[in-house]
């Protein structure tokens, strides 16, 4: 068995802290336990109690990071034997959820995916066109992968673009969740983890003005105001930028898998329409609001049997907003407790 000491570890945590994670919050940390096993773990003071009070978003950033710790031994020729203990709820330590241990096993190749981890990002702003030619590559693409369907054509985009927007407002009426969401937003360059963790102006695409009137606004009575007289939904829209997307992508999973499985899934289908060429920028109201998946299961034909899991917007982005990460030194915990 291969063993990797601490600082081994740390540069893999870093790498596999590239992955996706709900606002950004970046919840898994990485243990060497005594046997030269890696631990994930889920740091719960990270966890979003509004808007993901089962934890589940949580296990999927923590399966999209584990993803990242895969391909991060597999480009050092390592293998990976994964255990997934998300469904056991077990505690590691007060304060943390066990989430996987990973024993390094064997050799491995990097899968073609892997060269993409850096180019991967969420995409905010409006999209460039995609070329008939890239586009055709993604639905082809899309096609032959059996849990993604492919939503192009402006009906379908507008379709979803509307059911975006009206899932989005009956989330956002919810003084709680939005609270939530602007304490993960970085609003200010002055923000003590502008650049470490969180949703920051650059990955918001918003200017300085705009980031301070939309702080104001959401966390305050003053949205409630807003929405009374027709304010709210106007400020919340995002369908004028969803209009500009190439294509949606429906990802959908088995029912009943775990969180885990599921958000290594979810890193792998980023990577690999990434490798295509195209940015992405989810729509996870979709998913969590049942009416909305409803309506998308249905206009969509999703197989039975199967979970809605996220709806992303894809296409060609101008300029990647910079990468905002913790330093990889604080993903990694000791083993004894403090
Ligand atoms: C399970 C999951 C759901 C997400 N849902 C949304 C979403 O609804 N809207 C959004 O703008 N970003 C969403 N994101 C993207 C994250 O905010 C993003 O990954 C994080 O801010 C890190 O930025 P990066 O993707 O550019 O590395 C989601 C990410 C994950 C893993």
């Amino acid at each position: 068995m291969s063993r990797i000491d601490t600082a081994t570890l740390t540069i893999l945590a870093g790498e596999a802290n590239r992955a996706p994670s709900t606002h950004n919050t970046q919840p898994a940390r990485f243990v060497l336990d005594e046997a030269g096993r890696i631990l994930i773990v889920a740091d719960l003071s990270r966890r979003l109690a509004i808007g993901d009070p089962t934890n589940r978003d949580m296990g999927l950033s923590c399966g999209a990071a584990l993803e990242g710790l895969t391909m991060a031994l597999a480009g050092r020729g390592i293998g990976a034997a994964v255990e997934d203990f998300w469904p056991e709820d077990m505690q590691w330590r007060p304060g943390y959820r066990l989430a996987a241990r990973v024993t390094l096993a064997g050799e491995a190749t990097s899968p073609e995916r892997a060269a993409f981890t850096e180019k991967r990002f969420t995409w905010r702003g409006a999209f460039s066109p995609a070329t008939a030619e890239t586009l055709a590559k993604l639905e082809s693409w899309a096609l032959q992968t059996d849990d993604v369907i492919f939503a192009g054509g402006r009906d379908a985009l507008s379709f979803i673009a509307t059911l975006n927007d009206e899932a989005s407002l009956t989330v956002m009426r919810e003084r709680a969740f939005r609270e939530e969401l602007v304490a993960w937003m970085r609003l200010s360059p002055n923000h003590p983890t502008y650049a470490a963790d969180g949703l920051n102006l650059d990955a918001l695409r918003m200017g300085r003005m705009e980031g301070a009137v939309a702080g104001r606004i959401l966390a305050s009575p003053l949205f409630d105001l807003a929405d009374r007289v027709g304010l709210a939904k106007p400020l919340v829209s995002e369908a004028g930028k969803t209009m500009t997307a190439a294509a949606c992508l429906l990802f959908h999973r088995p029912d009943g898998e775990s969180p885990v499985a599921t958000g290594r899934a979810f890193y792998r289908f980023w990577l690999d329409f990434t490798r295509l060429g195209f940015a992405g920028w989810p729509m996870a109201v979709l998913a969590d609001v049942p009416v909305a998946a409803d309506t998308l299961r249905k206009r969509f034909s999703l197989p039975s049997g199967c979970r809605l899991i996220n709806v992303l917007r894809v296409g060609p982005a101008p300029s990647p907003p910079a990468k905002c990460r913790l330093p990889a030194g604080d993903l990694v915990l000791e083993e004894k407790p403090t």
